[in-house]
C-alpha cells in the first residue's frame, strides 16, 4: 500500500475526515504505522511505550491472535445464521468466567453495539424505559447511550440529559458528592447508594417504572473511580426491588485488567451478579469484537428476532478465543497484578515527591493518577495534566489524561507491559513531574516579586494583599 509523507497524511485527513473525529496529541499528532507488544511505532521508526491502550489487550499484534484471524479468514466467514464452531465454543469459554446465571450471549461489533443491545433486552424484560446513570460516564456513541452518557450530553455541544435518564452521583470518595474527608473513617458506599434510591422515588413518584441501572465497574471516563466497597451491592438490591435490571458495562475493564479477577465487578465484590454484562473493546485484540451476556429470564423476554450481520462470525470469534487463550498461557492477569502492584507502590512513592499529584487509585493494570493544584481543596491540575502527557510523549511514553476535569493519568496498558517498563516510565514521570512543579515554583515566584515591585511603587495601595509564598 503507498505510503504517504506525514504531512500528506494530515492534509488529506483534515479534507476527508470528519473535523470533530478525535486525535491524540492534538497540536502534533503521531502517525503510528506498526506495533508490537506494547510499544508502538512511528513512520521515522521511533518506538513509544504503550500505557494506553486497553484494547490491544495481549499486546499488538500478537502472533497467536493474528493467526487465528488470518488462518480462518483464509477458510471461512459468514454470519452467524449458519451453524459455526467457532461461536458456540467462545459463547462456552466466556460464560465460565461468570457467575452461573449469566448464560445466554449475543455477539456484536462495537462496545456502543453492546450497550445498545442491553438496553433493548431490558426494555424489553422490563417493560419500561427510565435508565440511571452516573455522572461522567460513557458508554457509547450511538443516540441512545448518548443519553445515559453524561460524559457526553453534559460536554459542550451535548443536548443535555432527557427526562427518562437519570443521574446518580459517581461514587468517587476522592472528588466526588461524599469525600472521605467529610465522613473520616466512614465507608460511603452506603451514602452513595442511597442516592441511587433518590433516583428509584423519582421515577416512581412520576407513575413510571425503572428499565435499567448502567454503570462501568471502574469508571474510566470518569478519572479511574474505584467505588467504595459493596456500593454495586446495595445499588443492585435497590434496582431489583424496584423490578429494574442491573447492568455492568466491563467494556474497558474486563478481561482480566485487574488482574485479581477476569471481570471488574467481580474485584469490588465477588459475589456481586449482574443481569447483563457488556463486553468489548479488549475482547478482540483490536479486532471490532463485543459481546452482551445475560441470564436465561432476561433473554427469554427479548422476542424480536436477532440478526447481525457481523456479530460472532467466525473470524471475530476465532480471534476472541486466541485472546482467551493468550490471556491463560502468559498468565496474564498475573502479571497485570505484578505489575500493577508495583506500579502502584512506585506512584505513591512519586506522591511522597511531588505534591501535584493528589491522589493515586486502581487495581492491576487500570491505575489514575489525580493531579492537584492543591492537595487540600483537590482542585484539579488540568494544565498540568496535559503538560505532563505531552512531555512523556516527548520522552516516548504514551499517556492520557481523563476524568471530567481531565486531570487524571490514565494507565491502561496492554497486559504484557514488564516490570522494566514500569522502572523506565516512573523514571520519566518523576522527572516530568519535577520539573512541572518546579516550573511552578518559580513562575510563583515570579509573580511574587512582580507584586512586590507592585505595591513598592504604589505605597498607598491597601495592606491587606496578601503575598502568597
Ligand atoms: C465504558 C465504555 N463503554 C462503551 C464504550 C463504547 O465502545 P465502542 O467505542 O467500542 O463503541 C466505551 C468506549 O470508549 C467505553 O469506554
Amino acid at each position: 500500500m503507498e505510503k504517504l509523507p506525514k504531512k500528506h497524511t494530515v492534509d488529506l485527513r483534515k479534507k476527508h475526515i470528519g473535523s470533530n473525529t478525535q486525535l491524540f496529541f492534538h497540536s502534533d499528532p503521531l502517525k503510528i504505522v506498526r506495533a508490537s507488544g506494547q510499544y508502538m511505532y512511528d513512520e521515522a521508526g521511533q518506538e513509544y511505550l504503550d500505557c494506553i491502550n486497553n484494547v490491544c489487550h495481549v499486546g499488538h499484534c500478537h502472533p497467536d491472535v493474528v493467526k487465528a484471524g488470518t488462518d480462518q479468514m483464509a477458510l471461512l466467514n459468514t454470519n452467524s445464521r449458519f451453524l459455526h464452531d467457532n461461536i458456540v465454543l467462545l459463547a462456552q469459554r466466556l460464560v465460565t468466567t461468570l457467575p452461573e446465571k449469566l448464560s445466554v450471549c449475543y455477539f456484536v461489533n462495537s462496545g456502543s453495539e453492546a450497550n445498545d443491545l442491553a438496553m433493548q433486552l431490558a426494555q424489553s424484560y422490563t417493560k419500561q424505559k427510565d435508565v440511571i446513570s452516573l455522572e461522567h460516564a460513557y458508554h457509547g456513541h450511538v443516540i441512545s447511550l448518548i443519553s445515559i452518557s453524561p460524559y457526553k450530553h453534559n460536554s459542550i455541544h451535548g443536548e443535555g440529559c432527557p427526562d427518562w435518564v437519570h443521574i446518580a452521583p459517581t461514587p468517587d470518595t476522592y472528588r466526588g458528592k461524599f469525600r472521605d474527608t467529610d465522613y473520616p473513617g466512614e465507608n460511603l458506599a452506603t451514602r452513595y447508594a442511597s442516592e441511587v434510591k433518590s433516583c428509584v422515588e423519582k421515577i416512581e413518584k412520576e407513575g413510571r417504572g425503572v428499565c435499567a441501572f448502567y454503570a462501568e465497574s471502574l469508571q474510566s471516563c470518569g478519572g479511574q473511580v474505584i467505588p467504595p466497597q459493596g456500593y454495586f451491592q446495595q445499588v443492585y438490591k435497590i434496582i431489583h426491588d424496584a423490578g429494574g435490571v442491573c447492568i455492568a458495562d466491563e467494556v474497558q475493564t474486563g478481561f482480566g485488567r485487574v488482574g485479581t479477577h477476569m471481570w471488574a465487578f467481580q474485584a469490588n465484590d465477588p459475589d456481586l451478579v449482574p443481569d447483563i454484562v457488556t463486553m468489548g473493546k479488549p475482547m478482540g485484540n483490536g479486532h471490532p469484537l463485543a459481546a452482551v451476556i445475560t441470564t436465561r429470564e432476561v433473554a427469554s423476554a427479548f422476542q424480536l428476532e436477532y440478526f447481525n450481520t457481523y456479530g460472532g462470525n467466525p473470524v471475530s470469534c476465532a480471534i476472541g478465543l486466541a485472546v482467551l487463550d493468550v490471556i491463560e498461557k502468559e498468565s496474564l492477569m498475573k502479571n497485570a497484578i505484578k505489575v500493577g502492584d508495583y506500579l502502584y507502590g512506585k506512584f505513591n512513592g512519586l506522591m511522597k515527591k511531588h505534591e501535584i499529584i493528589g491522589d493515586i487509585r486502581g487495581i492491576g493494570m487500570f491505575l489514575g493518577i489525580d493531579l492537584v493544584v492543591d492537595r487540600h481543596t483537590r482542585e484539579p491540575a488540568t494544565a498540568a495534566a496535559k503538560e505532563a502527557i505531552y512531555r512523556l510523549k516527548e520522552e516516548h511514553v504514551l499517556f492520557s489524561a481523563d476524568g471530567p476535569h481531565s486531570n487524571v493519568l490514565k494507565f491502561k496498558p496492554p497486559m504484557c507491559f514488564t516490570m522494566e517498563n514500569a522502572d523506565f516510565l516512573v523514571e520519566k514521570l518523576d522527572r516530568i513531574l519535577g520539573k512541572i512543579c518546579q516550573d511552578k515554583k518559580e513562575k510563583r515566584l515570579v509573580n511574587l516579586e512582580k507584586r512586590k515591585l507592585e505595591i513598592r511603587s504604589h505605597p498607598t495601595e491597601p495592606k491587606r494583599i496578601r503575598l502568597e509564598s
